[in-house]
């Protein structure tokens, strides 16, 4: 049986008042949620507090991106290592956003996986279409190029040490979340991309959905059977709706 992993992307929102207000709140209802484990991904500059808060909760941390390189003249970037001394265990990879207004491509978000395993963390890998290549049909031609791209580099087992989140691009903040059947059929379809090269691997790594999830659409996407958590975004940001995804499990 997969865990279900409920992780919070914070993107660029927060200030240190409303973290803590929003960290107290989760800290105060973190028992109600019994089958799925939750984390939250904070703005780099916010995990010190976040890692001081959360110390000794059921909650874990994690960050939104990472550099691919160990350290040196890399102005602005954040290193692995730096990231994991403040005990994060997730970093979030190749998120649509990153791959979008930075220019990530497969390659170089493959890179990253491995900089974040070696560093002791777990990548949570996005990957998914934009409308205009699900509208031209190609969605699983998108998704399994972006999974090849890390077994290519690394093989399937370090795939598998990995979370996927399968983001469609176009569910992403615009309150179209994709339904259950649609996402259930791409998860399946990532598993067995990944079955071609390791079964074990498919069969346990977890794919977490991402796109307009939130209380209300949780259950039904959860229920899914190779739906296995979610990536969230806007709804991660209220305690109580947060919370609501996680009890959803
Ligand atoms: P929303 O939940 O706001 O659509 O964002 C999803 C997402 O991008 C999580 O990484």
């Amino acid at each position: 049986m997969r865990n279900i992993l409920i992780a919070g992307n914070w993107k660029m929102n927060g200030s240190r008042a409303s973290i803590k207000e929003l960290l107290d709140g989760l800290k105060a209802g973190i028992d109600k949620v019994t089958n799925a484990k939750m984390a939250v991904c904070a703005p780099s500059i916010y995990l010190a507090d976040v890692a001081e808060q959360l110390a000794g909760s059921a909650i874990s941390w994690g960050a939104q991106d990472v550099s691919t390189e160990a350290s040196g003249a890399y102005t602005g970037e954040i290193s692995a290592s730096m990231i994991k001394e403040f005990g994060c265990k997730y970093t979030i990879i190749g998120h649509s956003e990153r791959r979008t207004y930075h220019g990530e491509t497969d390659e170089l978000v493959a890179k990253k996986f491995a900089v974040v395993l070696e560093a002791g963390m777990t990548p949570i890998f996005c990957i998914g279409e934009t409308l205009e290549e699900r509208e031209k049909g190609i969605t699983e031609e998108v998704v399994a190029r972006q999974v090849q791209a890390v077994i290519d580099m690394h093989g399937a087992a370090v795939l598998g040490k990995g979370v996927i989140a399968y983001e469609p691009v176009w569910a992403i903040g615009t309150g179209k979340t994709a339904s259950p059947e649609q996402a259930q059929d791409v998860h399946a379809f990532i598993r067995s991309v990944i079955a071609k090269a390791d079964a074990g691997v498919a069969e346990n790594i977890i794919i977490q959905y991402g796109g307009s999830m939130n209380a209300g659409n949780a259950k039904d996407l959860l229920s899914q059977p190779d739906i296995d958590g979610g990536l969230i975004g806007g709804a991660s940001l209220k305690a109580p709706d947060f919370l609501a995804i996680g009890t959803s499990a």
